[in-house]
């Protein structure tokens, strides 16, 4: 969601803020701008709705000269995506990039409305450049006049500055939305992560919450939200893992559904060393009465997924909600409980809020996340990295079977903690686990089958997606992804859920994806199967050879799964479920990368 850069640089700096925006396409956007000081301290700006190509052709036609620039990529939640509505916003002489929401927005328009000012577009963002100018106009400096516009602003955000006639100047600040600056030989830099910053720099300082820097070339003076200097670290990022190409696939999410038996191995690997889970000294559930599990979307899925192996390993009580619900819902949380946050990006708006709503009012949280130096993780009292690399396709894959892997050593934890399970009985379940990522790379073969499907599924108008116990959630997990890459409606439903209403929708032209592996719930999951296809229901069986064998017959196809993974074969469950909804979107051809109206990481509410 809403991408930023900012370069003073020793060269002429618009294609440097493009290539930066390319590698901040995945976050999702829908319009996209730059501004420059030329030589003569001119300041100018470029904007273009629409994909990047977009903003470059037209600086093609239009050049913007000038070594300082920052750039942006809007994903609109003020205002329509239109060129007026684009990043970024100029008043006089201030010009602004912004990402987040300012939430007093409304009362700051009417007041600057008051002073005799007029907004020109819709947005919250140009209402910080026009207090910004008037400030400026009443003969505070840039530094001064930025000052006192952030003093007034409620919400989170991360913003940009620059200025005309100070071709060595920019300001930034973040409260909630992530900002880093990028320190360079006689060159500076601002970014919303490290994947934009890493062709430029490997050095890297990210602010805190209430932080704002005056930048030069020379480097970036750093106040915290009391207006003091503080000293925050400089970094340096490994380079290589921010690295983003499809290394040969067609698309990003191609590759990341096939990195997954590599990556799921390297998740075990750092969590289960000699057939022992390897965690933090505080990480002991003996005496945890309750866990509360938050998420949105795909996260909030795993964290469905592992409610059942919390609470059929572990006997932990379990709570589960959407960070959206939760954050506002006041639940009472008891002070023995843990609380656990599952997020890939570890930047999203809801479940950070949710996150903090926990903290003082638990025993201890824990942050399953992704992104290493995100909000989430810093904020959280424990954070366990997922691991999975650097996700680019917006549409979470990999990133969900990480955190399930995670989810599945923290559930087996827990049970050992709470005297479920014996020395010996958790190291068969972590040889389960173990064994996961040789059934993964197995199961990535039921890609050319899903592609053979994908032209029936592309057909339909609906699809229905059934599953029980964990596979509930993956049923849930298949339908988002349908929706989300193809625009097909898709919804899931525990199977046994069927007849109590969605049976209706069922007739020949539904295709039904059942999730099932032959285990304990096996027959009943048939026994739904049975009634779909009574009412000319198509119905698509995903099980092992097993399962296939015995609930194959009258299904209009099946696909075939390796056997294994135990208590966890939920997860392999996940790769037909993401293959299906890709396969079907190239067939319809919409952008599987970057799905209409989709963010990357999700920094409003
Ligand atoms: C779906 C998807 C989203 C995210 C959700 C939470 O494919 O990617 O539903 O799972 O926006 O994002 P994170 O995990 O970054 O908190």
């Amino acid at each position: 969601m809403c991408g930023i850069i900012g370069i003073l640089g020793s060269h002429e700096v618009s294609p440097q803020l493009v290539e930066a925006l390319k590698r901040l396409e995945y976050r999702g956007y829908d319009s996209a701008g730059v501004a420059t000081v030329d030589a003569s301290g001119q300041l100018n700006r470029r904007r273009a709705v629409g994909k990047l190509v977009n903003l470059s052709d037209r600086l093609v036609h239009e050049p913007l000269p000038g070594h300082a620039g920052i750039g942006h990529t809007r994903w609109a939640t003020h205002g329509a995506a239109t060129e007026a509505n684009a990043h970024p916003h100029r008043r006089g002489p201030v010009a602004v990039v912004h990402n987040g929401i300012i939430e007093n927005f409304r009362e700051l328009r009417d007041e600057v409305i008051s002073l005799g000012l007029t907004p020109e577009s819709e947005t919250d963002t140009e209402i910080v450049a026009l207090m910004t100018a008037w400030h400026m106009d009443q003969g505070n400096s840039p530094v001064e006049a930025a000052r006192a516009t952030l003093a007034r602003l409620h919400g989170a955000f991360a913003l940009a500055f620059l200025f005309e006639g100070e071709g060595n100047l920019m300001i930034a600040a973040r409260k909630g939305s992530p900002l880093a600056v990028g320190h360079g030989k006689g060159e500076m830099f601002i970014g919303s992560d490290a994947v934009a910053l890493s062709p430029f720099t490997d050095r890297i300082t990210y602010l805190e919450d209430g932080d704002h820097a005056i930048i030069t070339r020379e480097g970036a003076e750093i106040f915290n939200a009391a207006g003091a200097p503080a000293n925050r670290e400089i970094q340096q990022i490994d380079v290589g893992a921010t690295q983003i190409d499809k290394g040969g696939y067609r698309h990003f999410m191609a590759k990341e559904i096939a990195e997954q038996p590599a990556v799921l191995g390297d998740a075990l690997s750092h969590y289960i060393k000699d057939g022992r889970i390897v965690l933090p000294e505080a990480i002991n559930f003996a005496d945890v009465d309750r866990l509360t599990l938050v998420g949105c979307g795909t996260a909030y899925y795993a964290a469905c997924v592992a409610r059942y192996w919390f609470e059929s390993l572990a006997g932990l009580p379990c709570d589960l909600d959407v960070a959206s619900e939760f954050r506002y819902r006041e639940p009472p949380l008891s002070p023995k409980s843990w609380a656990m946050f599952v997020s890939q990006s570890g930047e999203t708006a809801d479940t950070l809020a949710a996150l903090h709503y926990a903290r003082d009012k638990v025993a201890k949280t824990v942050g399953v996340v992704n992104v290493g130096t995100s909000a989430i993780a810093r904020d959280a009292d424990i954070a366990l990295p997922t691991l999975a690399g650097i996700e680019v396709g917006v549409a979470s894959s990999k990133a969900f079977t990480c955190q399930l892997a995670v989810l599945a050593v923290l559930a087996l934890k827990a049970a050992h903690d709470r005297g479920r399970l014996t020395d010996a009985e958790q190291r068969a379940h972590l040889e389960d686990l173990r064994a996961l990522p040789g059934l993964l790379n197995q199961t990535l073969s039921v890609s050319d089958e899903c592609r053979s499907l994908a032209s029936w599924l592309s057909e339909a108008q609906d699809v229905l997606y059934l599953g029980r116990g964990p596979l509930y959630p993956v049923a849930l997990e298949g339908a988002l992804k349908l929706k989300e890459l193809s625009y097909i409606h898709a919804e899931g439903y525990a199977s046994g859920e069927l007849k109590h209403g969605p049976i209706a929708l069922i007739d020949r032209n539904v295709p039904v994806v059942v999730v099932a592996p032959r285990d304990a719930l096996f027959d009943k999951t048939v026994s739904n199967m049975q009634e779909v296809m009574a009412r000319h229901g198509q119905v698509l069986l995903i099980s092992d050879a097993e399962g296939i064998e015995k609930g194959g017959h009258g299904t209009r196809a099946s696909l075939t799964m390796p056997s294994g993974g135990g208590a966890f074969a939920a997860i392999l469950y996940a790769v037909p479920m993401q293959y299906l909804a890709y396969h079907t979107a190239v067939a319809k051809g919409t952008d599987v990368d970057q799905p209409r109206n989709l963010a990357k990481s999700v920094t409003v509410e």
